[in-house]
């Protein structure tokens, strides 16, 4: 064991053992040796480079339950945003104007039709516009995610549809983690009423539904309800670490309105 003081002068000097790092870097991205991510997490650690972990701290992985939208038996994408560590949201336009674009399902069905397929699934808008949300959900969301900064690319690979499907890529990957119809399903938590009507039962608590995915995915969650009070999203919260790593993060916002829901057949 080296003598505190080493140690951190050696993470200045960048002296690091192999343990001291980790190296995971999405394909083709951060593949230059300039940028060594360590397991270093924003909300936890100081000056942590954002091509590593999230800058603003928290990561949240929105799910949907919305009617007649997406298979009849999964939540769907709603999307994958950074918070600040207070869980309070970043600007609503997006953090780079120069990334902001009108045509982000073109370009990423270009780049990569299989995953543009993938999202038409599982990413769909409730509306049916589903190149009109994932270009918001970029131009809100994707240009705040730091890890995904042009800087952070290796030399001559970055392009903008390549930034889209890194974004898109880590969201999907994010997604196909958790299954959270089965975690509820497990604790009892299942879509049964056909009805709006705020008679109908069974009725559960948003309680309920953070102590299965607690115990199922051992992650901390928020639901939210629609105004009707039925089920329509879940958050995940998550650090994120090493550049697509996502770890347990605690829920910060706490107030939601789905104390007691319904939860709806979607079709
Ligand atoms: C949350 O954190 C951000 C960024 O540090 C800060 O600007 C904002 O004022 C904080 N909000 C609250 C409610 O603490
Ligand atoms: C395209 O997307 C699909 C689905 O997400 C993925 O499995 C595949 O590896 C991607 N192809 C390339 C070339 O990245
Ligand atoms: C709701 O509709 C589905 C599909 O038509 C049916 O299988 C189910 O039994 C209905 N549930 C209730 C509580 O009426
Ligand atoms: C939910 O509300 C209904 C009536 O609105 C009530 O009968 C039921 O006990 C409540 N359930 C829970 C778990 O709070």
């Amino acid at each position: 064991m080296l003598p505190k003081f080493l140690v951190a002068l050696s993470s200045v000097l960048g002296l690091c053992s192999a343990s001291d790092y980790t190296y995971s870097f999405l394909k083709n991205k951060c593949a230059t040796p300039s940028i060594k991510c360590r397991d270093a997490i924003a909300c936890l650690t100081p000056n942590a480079d954002s091509c590593c972990t999230s800058k603003y701290g928290l990561t949240v992985m929105s799910f949907g339950w919305y009617s007649k939208t997406g298979p009849a038996d999964q939540f769907t994408i709603h999307g994958l945003w950074p918070d600040y560590c207070n869980g309070t949201y970043l600007p609503e336009a997006g953090c780079d104007s120069t990334r902001v674009y009108d045509n982000v399902g073109p370009m990423v069905k270009s780049a990569n039709s299989s995953l543009y397929d993938y999202m038409v699934n599982y990413w769909p808008s409730s509306s049916g516009d589903h190149e009109g949300f994932w270009t918001h959900e970029w131009n809100k969301h994707g240009t705040c995610l730091s890890t995904i900064d042009p800087r952070c690319y290796a030399p001559g690979m970055y392009s903008p549809e390549k930034n889209l499907v890194d974004f898109f890529t880590l969201a999907t990957d994010v997604y196909k983690k958790y299954d959270i119809l089965g975690a509820l399903k497990k604790h009892g938590i299942v879509p049964t009423a056909n009805t709006t009507d705020p008679n109908v039962t069974p009725k559960y608590t948003k309680k309920a539904v953070r102590e299965a995915i607690k115990a199922e995915l051992n992650l901390d969650s928020v639901a939210y309800c629609t105004k009707g009070g039925s089920l329509q999203e879940i958050w995940l919260y998550f650090y994120m670490y090493n550049n697509d790593k996502f770890v347990y993060a605690p829920a910060t916002l706490g107030e939601d309105k789905c104390d007691n829901f319904t939860f709806i057949n979607k079709y």
